[in-house]
């Protein structure tokens, strides 16, 4: 690659608005990838741009990095992602955020049901007992004292 086409990482945080210590850590968890000149200074090919702008928009949309990573190693390292690319990974990131999104509106439900309560009954709340684990342990146990021991240790877990 010509020398001129690259970007020093102040220009790529300059036209991404993100920080140089941000980019470094891109750099270090391998999100983003960068060449050495002589005098060991960062240059980044100038589809790196683009790399960081789908990072952030991911990171808005509160996609852990780990998942950024793996969407990311699915392209090859000197390309930009292209508009099929994000529109592979939004639409796979939106389905991630839906699930989140029942879930979280599944206990802020359980949550409204607890106020005005405070039993914290094992047998009632769902959020004390949300995959209802005393009718498995009841279940499962068949001795009076295994009973007790699975009730303990359900309730002092
Ligand atoms: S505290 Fe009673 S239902 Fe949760």
């Amino acid at each position: 690659m010509i020398a001129s086409k690259l970007l020093s990482i102040g220009e790529i945080s300059q036209r991404t608005g993100v920080a140089t210590s941000a980019l470094r850590f891109y750099e270090s968890i391998g999100l983003i990838n960068s060449q050495r000149t002589t005098g060991n200074q960062r240059r980044f090919p100038r589809a790196i741009i683009r790399r960081v702008a789908v990072i952030k928009a991911a990171q808005r949309a509160g996609i852990p990095l780990d998942e950024i990573g793996r969407a990311m190693s699915t392209l090859p390292a000197d390309r930009a992602p292209t508009r099929d690319d994000w529109e592979r990974f939004s639409r796979s990131w939106k389905q991630d955020l839906e699930r989140r999104i029942g879930q979280l509106t599944r206990i802020k439900d359980d949550l409204e049901s607890c106020i005005g309560c405070g039993c914290l009954s094992i047998e009632n709340c769902a959020l004390f007992n949300p995959d209802d684990e005393l009718a498995e342990t009841l279940a499962s146990t068949s001795k009076l004292e295994d009973l007790v021991d699975g009730v303990a240790g359900t309730i002092f877990v």
